[in-house]
């Protein structure tokens, strides 16, 4: 018989349903509790609620793994390219040459976004931050091809509004930086690849030469697959709830970009390097730094440190620290930020405090100095994230629309004023 779960309420039993997952990890199902005894569970932040299952991406905190559709993220940071993991993450197996060349065939052709958009980016001011200016474009597609508002409208629609974002994001996300620096827009390259393309878009200019140095196509790539997915994360979790109106894709990718802005989640990136350069700014002292993030009256955090999920090491920080070294090796960067990042890394690791409590350096505080080294500029930090992220979020946009999962809408339980009379304004 299959293990269910016994829970005592009011002295009465109640039997619940034990669902388990294919690398064994279990959950007790309690979609039938209100209606059994009345009751709701709590759990702010969901630190132990599963919203769904799925079957796009394996993570276990404990042990450090992390796979995309069961390849370990080792493998693919090392073997595969962006858009072939793209592919994996939205339709579930790795795919052939030819379906590799056809998606990045239809990619490809869909790289230039209507030149009415550009108006939209000169109305911005210069110094808008890119995240905002990102999220409002990839929302505003959804206003140029009107035939993508209805997500059921079949395989063809679906499809074709995927791989336009997908195509369209790198344009976007380079114009939104070209509009800050009030440089002219540079056109997609369709002869070069999904990266490279990136970075002419972002470096080039219409006066000069520029040819992306292979270390830093190879390097993003590789940051591009690190941050490609991670299950039920804020930003994920956001994409899915928005979809789950039936709101479109574009709308739905849009609300993720805004909760990935957050410095708790991918604007860490930005603001690891911010506080490398303010310990740097304020004498590189950092035992005292380390002494305020362990301070519970002071704000302050360390940045890049902790996460949700794994409690012993965080895999894409393992693969990026080492891409870091050889990224700026090979480019010869030599960066003070590093030696204090080092520093940083050094005495957190080795601290009470941090040990117990499981925090160790996340993926975002590797990814900042390697962008830094390629010349992104910090603002566009994590618009950099949200470029890799974005086959994650289709993926699980489109799991949950073909699963028929239903509305995402929590409970809650009511702490506010109990019923009062309305009083007019004279008499308050
Ligand atoms: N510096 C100092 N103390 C910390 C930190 C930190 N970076 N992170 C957690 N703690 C402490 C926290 O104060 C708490 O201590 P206590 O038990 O004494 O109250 C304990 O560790 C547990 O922290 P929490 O906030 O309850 O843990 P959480 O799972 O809710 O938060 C986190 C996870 C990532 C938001 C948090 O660790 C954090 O704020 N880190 C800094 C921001 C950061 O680097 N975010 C990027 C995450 S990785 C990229 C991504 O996937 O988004």
């Amino acid at each position: 018989m299959s293990e269910t779960a016994k829970i005592e309420l009011g002295g009465e039993t109640f039997e619940l349903p034990v669902i388990e997952g294919t690398e064994n990890e279990k959950a007790i199902d309690i979609k039938s509790l209100r209606g059994l005894t009345g009751y709701i569970t709590l759990d702010t932040g969901f630190k132990n609620t599963g919203s769904t299952t799925s079957s796009i991406t394996y993570l276990d905190g404990e042990n450090g793994i992390l796979r995309y559709r069961g390849y370990p993220i080792e493998q693919l940071a090392e073997r595969a390219s962006f858009l072939e993991v793209a592919y994996l993450l939205i339709y579930g197996e790795l795919p052939t040459q030819l379906q590799l060349d056809e998606f990045t065939n239809s990619i490809t052709q869909h790289t230039l976004v209507h030149e009415d958009m550009k108006q939209f980016f000169e109305a911005y001011p210069a110094k808008a931050h890119p995240m905002g200016v990102l999220a409002s474009m990839v929302c505003s597609l959804s206003t140029f091809y009107p035939e993508s508002l209805d997500p059921n409208r079949g395989e063809d629609a679906k499809n074709l509004t995927i791989h336009r974002l997908i195509a369209k994001l790198p344009t976007l996300a380079a114009w939104s930086y070209k509009n800050a620096m009030r440089h002219p827009f540079m056109y997609p390259r369709n002869d070069m690849d999904y990266c490279a393309n990136f970075l002419n878009m972002m470096f080039a200019m219409p006066t000069g030469e520029y040819e992306p140095d292979p270390v830093v196509v190879t390097a993003l790539n590789k940051l591009l697959i690190l941050h490609a997915d991670h299950e039920q994360n804020c930003s994920a979790s956001t994409v899915r709830i928005v979809g789950s109106s039936h709101a479109n894709l574009y709308a739905s990718i849009s609300a993720g970009i805004a909760a990935l802005w957050g410095p708790l989640h991918g604007g860490a990136n930005q603001a690891v390097i911010e506080m490398l350069q303010k310990i740097a700014e304020d004498g590189g002292d950092v035992d005292k730094w380390v002494a305020k993030a362990k301070d519970k009256d002071d704000p302050f955090r360390l940045m890049g440190f902790g996460h949700r999920v794994y409690k012993n090491f965080d895999p894409r920080a393992t693969i990026i620290k080492k891409a870091c070294d050889e990224v700026l090796a090979k480019l010869g960067v030599d960066d003070p930020m590093l030696d204090i990042a080092k520093r940083l890394e050094q005495v957190a690791l080795e601290d009470e405090y941090f040990k117990e409590r499981n925090l160790y350096p996340n993926v975002d505080f590797y990814s900042g100095i390697i962008y830094k080294a390629i010349g992104i500029p910090t603002e566009m930090f994590t618009v950099m994230f949200a470029l890799g992220r974005l086959p994650g979020w289709i993926a699980q946009w489109k799991e949950m629309l073909e699963n028929g999962d239903p509305i995402g809408r929590p409970r809650q339980i009511y702490t506010g004023a109990n019923e009062r009379e309305y009083v007019n304004i004279a008499n308050r």
